[in-house]
């Protein structure tokens, strides 16, 4: 059932709803069902932080879609920008066009000063792909290394750095020279260290991990900025700059996959800008355009320019209209301050989180940064037993109750806190107020 009378989110009836089911079941009839779990809402528009589904539910959403829509459901600025360049050329291949340039530009312009060049793509998965691609052209070396946990794509030299056996299982042996060490998921520190004390030990395994690994032929590290699919797990402060610093001494390149993590999500503009790092290569994709297909990398000019003519093309990469997005998305996060409304909204959740944690027997971490947030449920506080199957249940209640959450998490146990950065203090309040209450239903 509903709660009672909320400001924005209302469902009137059981979902999934008539028109809901009548759609579910055209799809099942038609496309393949190989997506991951989701609340039964067939949705319908949005705009902002709310959702309509086709019974006509509304919804406060915590998703983005994936971390995708940071401006907001269908800013009307990006929709207008997106319109206009498709009344004008939709794509013209590598040809040059001029919102190409400018989205170029703009990016250039609000990355880090060291990162003066870009090339756009399609996906995430290709700008991974692409900057394995230039680590390895720029070295000559074929190893890389990258972390438990990790995800960066489903395309084969990106599920290889991943550090998911769901996404490789049963697809055979993985790109060769993929090594893999651990991320601090401090809440699960498979060395049995805490934090506190731990003097970043798993930092000092990467040595003998490159011992037992390497055959001399190391090309650089991938690595997220924080684990997004593994569980949104943040890695301790001094923990990033400690690993440049080892990067560095062994010679090797950087890359830096912030597809989910950049254009505002964690209160920066970028991630990397919380502890000054600075890759050699950074994956863009997700809130890049907020919706419309575009991803890219940056990198140093000298670094790209390892690549010769005809060496990196995509069909999609850097059309007009993807282009166009960009430029707006840019433009609508510098006016509107996104992230910073990203870090002062981050925090209020994030204290409210915690004051949920100390109540709720299931919720036993709550971390993350801006507006991305993991809140990891278990059995039990002590034993930290995942709990994936309450995780499923409250995807459902959240739903029932007005609130959209999806679910992340090496053992599919953490509730993704992801709104579009638009939310405002009065949305944040009120789907808090539905995911303590729909904690509390289960
Ligand atoms: C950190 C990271 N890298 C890469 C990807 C792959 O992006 P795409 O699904 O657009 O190919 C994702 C997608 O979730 C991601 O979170």
């Amino acid at each position: 059932m509903g709660l009672q009378s909320p400001a924005v989110a209302r469902v009137k009836d059981q979902l999934p709803g008539l028109r809901s089911r009548e759609l579910f079941s055209r799809w099942e009839r038609v496309e393949a069902q190989c997506t991951g779990y989701q609340a039964r809402v067939a949705w319908d528009q949005a705009s902002g932080v709310v959702v309509t589904d086709v019974d006509g539910n509304t919804f406060l959403d915590w998703t983005s879609g994936v971390l995708v829509t940071n401006v907001g459901h269908c800013h009307p600025h990006l929709v207008k920008a997106v319109q206009a360049a498709c009344t004008r050329l939709m794509n013209n291949y590598e040809c040059l066009n001029e919102p190409r340039v400018e989205a170029a530009e703009k990016l250039v312009a609000i990355l880090p000063e060291h990162l003066d060049k870009c090339f756009f793509l399609s996906t995430g998965s290709e700008a991974v792909e692409a900057a394995i691609r230039v680590m390895k052209r720029k070295t000559g070396r074929f190893e890389i290394i990258s972390f438990h946990g990790g995800f960066h794509g489903r395309t084969y030299a990106a599920l290889s750095a991943g550090g998911l056996a769901g996404p490789k299982k049963g697809y055979g042996p993985t790109v060769p020279g993929s090594i893999r060490v651990p991320f601090p998921y401090c809440y699960r520190c498979p060395f049995r260290a805490s934090p506190e004390n731990c003097d970043l030990l798993c930092l000092d395994y990467l040595d003998d991990a490159v011992r037992a690994n390497s055959t001399d032929s190391l090309a650089g590290v991938m690595v997220e900025a924080y684990l997004g699919a593994a569980g949104f797990i943040f890695a301790p402060p001094g923990w990033f700059p400690r690993l440049e610093q080892w990067i560095r001494s062994r010679g090797l390149l950087f890359a830096l996959d912030e597809v989910q993590s950049s254009f505002g999500r964690t209160g920066k503009l970028f991630a990397m800008e919380w502890e000054g790092l600075t890759p050699d290569v950074v994956c863009l994709g997700k809130g890049i355009a907020s919706g419309i297909p575009a991803s890219a990398i940056a990198a140093r000019g000298e670094v790209l320019a390892a690549l010769g003519q005809g060496e990196m093309s995509s069909t999609m990469g850097g059309n007009p209209v993807s282009c166009a997005a960009v430029v707006a998305v840019i433009e609508i996060i510098q006016r509107e301050k996104l992230h910073e409304n990203a870090l002062r909204i981050g925090q209020l959740m994030k204290s409210r989180l915690l004051q949920i944690m100390e109540t709720s027997p299931y919720v036993g971490d709550v971390r993350g940064v801006g507006l991305v947030m993991g809140v990891e449920l278990v059995k039990d506080k002590r034993s930290r037993e995942p709990a994936p199957d309450l995780t499923r249940k409250l995807i459902d209640v959240a739903a029932q109750n007005g609130l959209l959450i999806g679910s992340v998490g090496i053992f599919g146990n953490v509730i993704r806190v992801a709104p579009p950065l638009v939310i405002s203090e009065a949305e944040a309040h009120e789907s808090l107020d539905i995911f303590e209450k729909s904690l509390a239903l289960l």
